[in-house]
């Protein structure tokens, strides 16, 4: 075994199966979003009523909208983009064509989930300028535990999203396209 390569298992998802890095996203990142978010909500609506409010209903606020609108992103993936993919992955192993599909082409709920990321990150951007790049707690209304979640938060959900719009989608197209041929 390479030891490089256990160090660096991010060059690997170009080699392995989507289906690999498909599982690997569900059980790394989705796991991670639907543990954490709710929990940093509640947080962040405890630290609002007990400092007394002051930039915490901000931070409440953004992570609200975020979690609204990324378990609605992540149920899409779940149930109709992942799904897509490893029927187009499955076609291609056992020599069939591409499977019909209801949203036509892969481009198109890729499109959606690209810009839904684009939104994604727009809340990481005001969660950063709350707190000052994760380094100012008293800013944001929240405790420095907070601020130590918020940063994971962001971290986790910028490679999350780097695995899928720059390796998992175009890799989808480029399968998508030889079933085509
Ligand atoms: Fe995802
Ligand atoms: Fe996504």
């Amino acid at each position: 075994m390479n030891h490089e390569a256990e160090q660096a298992p991010q060059a690997d998802w170009d080699q392995t199966t989507l289906s690999v890095l498909i599982q690997h996203i569900l059980d790394t990142h989705h796991a991670y979003l639907r543990e954490a978010l709710p929990r940093l909500t509640q947080l962040a609506q405890a630290s609002n009523s007990a400092e007394g409010g002051k930039d915490a209903a901000g931070v409440c606020g953004v992570l609200e909208g975020l979690r609204a609108e990324i378990e609605s992103h992540m149920w899409k993936e779940e149930m109709v983009l992942f799904p897509l993919i490893r029927s187009l992955e499955e076609a291609e192993a056992s020599g069939k064509p591409a499977p019909p599909s209801h949203c036509g082409s892969v481009r198109n709920p890729i499109r959606v989930m690209e810009q839904e990321h684009e939104a994604a990150k727009g809340a990481l951007e005001e969660l950063k300028k709350r707190t000052v790049n994760y380094t100012d707690p008293a800013a944001a209304g929240v405790s420095a535990a907070m601020v130590q979640e918020l940063r994971r938060l962001d971290e986790d959900l910028r490679h999350h999203i780097h695995l899928e719009d720059d390796i998992l989608f175009p890799r989808a197209i480029e399968l998508e396209a030889r079933l085509a041929v």
